[in-house]
C-alpha cells in the first residue's frame, strides 16, 4: 500500500427517523440556519416540511435559499454567499444530492472568503485558511457521497470549467441519513446515482498498486453490493435493505476509505465533467456512456486486474481462459449492466447532437496522473468519438 494519512470530520446518523432524532439537538449552538434546497423534490416528497418543521420548533431563524440546479455554477455559488452574508447565517443545512452538497460547501467557503474563490481554490488549489461557515446535511439521494468529503464540484459557465476540489475543511459537520428519504427518488436518477457510485469504485480500483491490499478486497465487495441492491430497488423502490445499502455503499466509496493506499485514476470523471461544462449532462449518465469505452482502451494495460474484476465481481468463472478473454467478459458484463438497468450508451442518448465539438471538450479535459496508461487529448477525442 501506498503511505497515507486518514481522517474524516463529519459525523454520520444514519438511519429510519434519524432527522427526527437528531437534527433539534445539532442545530442547537445556532440561531440563523440557512436552509438550502434543489428544485422542489424536498417538497414535493415531505422532507422540507419535515425538516422545516423542527427549526421552528426550536425557534430558529430561517433563511431560505433554492433553486440549487444539478451542476451547480459558481453563480449560483455567489449568490449563497450573499444570502449568508446579508443575513448573518451562522450554519448552512443542504438538503439534497450532490449538487445541492457541493453547493453548499463552497458556499460556506465563498461566504467568509474576501477574494475570489474560483481563482483562489478551484482553479489554483491552496490552502484554506479561513473558516468556513459550519455546514450540516440531510442527503436526500444516493450517487457522490459527498456527505463524507470536502469534495465540491462547481460549474463556471462562462469559462466552461466543471472543477471538482476536495478540501478537508469544507467536509460537513454532521450528515443524517435516512434511507426513506430516498424512495421518492425517480428510478432514472437512482440509476444515475448507482452507476455514479460504481464508477467512484472502479476509477479506484483500476489503480496502482495492485499488490495484495484490503483497499481492493472493500472495493470488490462494494460493488457487487452496488449490483445487487441496485437491481433490488429498480424492483421495489420502497425496499428499505436495498436503499439502505446503496446510501451506505455511495457514502464508502468517496468517504476516502478505500482509496487509502491507492492511486486512483480519475480519467472518466475528469472526461465526464467536462462534458457537464459543455452540455449540462447528468453526472451518472455520461460515466455510464464513457466508462466501458475508456475501459476497452486501456485494459491491456491492467489486464490481471481487469480479469480479477471479471472473477470477484461479476463471478465469471475462468473455465480455462485467458486473462484477456476473462478480462473482455468483465467489461461485456459491466456492458450488460448498463444497458439492464436502462443508463444511456451514446452520446447522442445524453442529447450531445454535435459531433464537432468533442474536439474542443477533449481539449479542455484533465489528465489523470493515476491510470493504468496515461491518456492524451488525441486519444480523449477518440474515446468520445467511439462513444457518438
Ligand atoms: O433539485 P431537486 O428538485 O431536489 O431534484 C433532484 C435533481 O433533479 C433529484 N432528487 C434528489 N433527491 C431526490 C430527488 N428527487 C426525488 N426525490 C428525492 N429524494 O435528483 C436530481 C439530481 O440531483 P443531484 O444532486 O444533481 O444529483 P447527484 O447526487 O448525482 O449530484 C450530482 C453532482 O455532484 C457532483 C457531480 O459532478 C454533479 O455536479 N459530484 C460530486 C462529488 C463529490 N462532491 O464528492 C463526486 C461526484 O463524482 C460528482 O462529481
Ligand atoms: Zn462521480
Amino acid at each position: 500500500m501506498n503511505n497515507f494519512i486518514f481522517q474524516n470530520d463529519t459525523k454520520v446518523y444514519f438511519g429510519r427517523g434519524c432527522v427526527k432524532e437528531y437534527l433539534r439537538c445539532l442545530v442547537k449552538p445556532y440561531t440563523t440556519v440557512m436552509v438550502a434546497y434543489g428544485r422542489g423534490s424536498v417538497k414535493r416528497n415531505g422532507v422540507y416540511e419535515e425538516v422545516v418543521g423542527i427549526l421552528w420548533d426550536a425557534g430558529k431563524e430561517i433563511v431560505e435559499f433554492s433553486d440549487i440546479m444539478p451542476n451547480p455554477t459558481y453563480a449560483k455559488v455567489q449568490e449563497g454567499a450573499r444570502l449568508v452574508r446579508e443575513n448573518n447565517v451562522e450554519m448552512i443545512l443542504g438538503i439534497g444530492g450532490g449538487s445541492v452538497m457541493d453547493c453548499c460547501k463552497a458556499v460556506s467557503l465563498a461566504a467568509r472568503y474576501e477574494g475570489d474563490i474560483w481563482e483562489d481554490f478551484w482553479m489554483h488549489p491552496g490552502v484554506i485558511e479561513v473558516e468556513p461557515v459550519p455546514l450540516g446535511v440531510i442527503v436526500t439521494v444516493a450517487g457522490t457521497g459527498s456527505e463524507c468529503n470536502g469534495g465540491a464540484v462547481i460549474t463556471h459557465e462562462e469559462k466552461k470549467i466543471k472543477a471538482g476540489r476536495d478540501y478537508p475543511k469544507l467536509n460537513p459537520k454532521f450528515a443524517l441519513m435516512d434511507p426513506v428519504y430516498t424512495y421518492s427518488v425517480p428510478v432514472k436518477q437512482m440509476v444515475s446515482g448507482g452507476f455514479d457510485i460504481l464508477s467512484h469504485m472502479m476509477e479506484t480500483y483500476f489503480s496502482e498498486p495492485d499488490e495484495d491490499n484490503v483497499s481492493d478486497d472493500i472495493m470488490e465487495a462494494l460493488m457487487k453490493s452496488v449490483i445487487r441492491n441496485l437491481r433490488a430497488a429498480i424492483q421495489n423502490p420502497e425496499d428499505y435493505t436495498a436503499r439502505s445499502n446503496l446510501l451506505w455503499d455511495s457514502t464508502m466509496g468517496e468517504n476516502r476509505i478505500i482509496k487509502l493506499g491507492k492511486k486512483g485514476d480519475f480519467q472518466c470523471h475528469n472526461m465526464e465533467h467536462q462534458l457537464g461544462a459543455y452540455t449540462d449532462c447528468n453526472h451518472g449518465f455520461g460515466l455510464a456512456v464513457l466508462q466501458p469505452v475508456y475501459y476497452r482502451h486501456i485494459y491491456k494495460d491492467g489486464l490481471s486486474k481487469f480479469a480479477r474484476f471479471a472473477e470477484n465481481v461479476w463471478e465469471i468463472p475462468r473455465d480455462g481462459r485467458s486473462d484477456e478473454a476473462l478480462a473482455l467478459a468483465g467489461l461485456d458484463a459491466l456492458e450488460e449492466f448498463i444497458r439492464e438497468i436502462g443508463l444511456p450508451t451514446t452520446l447522442r442518448d445524453l442529447g450531445i447532437a454535435d459531433k464537432a465539438m468533442l474536439k474542443e471538450i477533449a481539449g479542455s479535459c484533465g489528465i489523470s496522473a493515476g491510470s493504468y496508461r496515461r491518456m492524451t487529448h488525441e486519444e480523449i477525442q477518440e474515446i468520445f468519438n467511439e462513444c457518438f
